[in-house]
């Protein structure tokens, strides 16, 4: 598969045979993303990491990737340092590290600029989350890590659980758990419901999924429970955020109801929605979860950069 110069933008512009191939190549290179082995297929390639809104895991994992490969990265984390509080466009910005770079990652409030960035652009970008609107690398990595767990992503029970409406994250994963035919059911507080088009993108692929506020029967059959946080920055209004924040909280209790193989996972960052003391138990992969972040985005930057082990 040819990947040399293509741009990351929705998990929705990749075929399942795809996304295999990617998340194969992605095990392979689990060695080079703890540091046991190293190949400096990257060097001498420039990365531009260009992130408009905080990040901790998504921004470090491309670094830390095109660091273990062998290339080099330029970029802000601060918007506020750059040009664009002088008045500089969007796209005037990528032009510049376009110009300075051999791949962009881009991070942005306002859904769909990673792909107004891409229009801008010569070399490949890659969506690092755009406002409410998708987030390919997490998708692909969080189908690696149940992949890597259950040893298969279709014919699982899987449960979405939080604010559904603004995630992300949820989004991505919800069109490509259905692409494997997975069994979803999405649990949130009424007013964080799974938008309408989401759901029709996982009907037109063959999955009806359920819908409830009721978690603990959700989780009962489970074999996967996907937490989201309630994200206070994305609500136009305080209050509407007062109303829902704290709906749901896992615990050690919630979960004497539950598979013994039920993994918990979550993007991150968390606030309430997990109780700290869940970390101890078998269930919390979100830490290895976010590990996982880094063989992915390596097999990522090394296809798009033509760069292959
Ligand atoms: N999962 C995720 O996107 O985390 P960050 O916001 O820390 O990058």
């Amino acid at each position: 598969m040819d990947f040399r110069g293509k741009d990351i933008i929705s998990i929705k512009d990749f075929s399942k045979e795809t996304i295999n191939y990617i998340l194969d190549y992605a095990q392979d290179l689990v060695p080079y993303a703890k540091g046991e082995k190293y190949k400096d297929i990257l060097n001498g390639k420039v990365l531009s990491s260009l992130f408009f809104e905080p990040s901790t895991r998504t921004r470090l994992s491309f670094e830390s990737s095109m660091n273990r490969l062998g290339g080099k990265v330029i970029g802000f984390s601060n918007p506020a340092a750059t040009s664009q509080m002088k008045g500089e466009s969007l796209a005037d910005t990528i032009r510049m590290a376009d110009s300075y770079s051999d791949v962009i990652v881009i991070r942005h409030s306002q859904e769909g600029a990673a792909r107004l960035a891409a229009e801008f652009a010569d070399v490949p970008v890659i969506n690092a989350g755009d406002g409410a609107g998708r987030h390919p690398t997490q998708c692909l990595l969080d189908l690696f890590t149940i992949k890597s767990e259950k040893k298969k992503i279709g014919k699982n029970k899987i449960v979405l659980l939080g604010d559904l409406k603004y995630g992300r994250t949820v989004h991505s994963l919800s069109y490509a758990l259905s692409v494997y035919k997975a069994e979803l059911s999405f649990v949130s507080p009424t007013s964080l419901k799974m938008p309408r088009e989401v759901i029709d993108e996982c009907r037109e692929l063959g999955v009806e999924p359920t819908q409830t506020s009721n978690l603990e029967k959700a989780i009962k059959d489970a074999d996967v429970l996907y937490v989201t946080r309630i994200q206070k920055e994305r609500f136009p209004d305080a209050e509407e955020y007062n109303k829902v924040v704290d709906s749901y909280k896992i615990n050690i209790e919630l979960l004497q109801n539950a598979k013994d193989d039920l993994i918990i996972m979550h993007p991150l960052p968390r606030v309430t929605e997990i109780d700290p003391e869940v970390d101890k138990t078998p269930h919390a992969l979100y830490f290895k979860q976010a590990f996982n972040g880094v063989p992915v985005r390596m097999a990522l930057l090394s296809l798009v950069l033509g760069g292959k082990l």
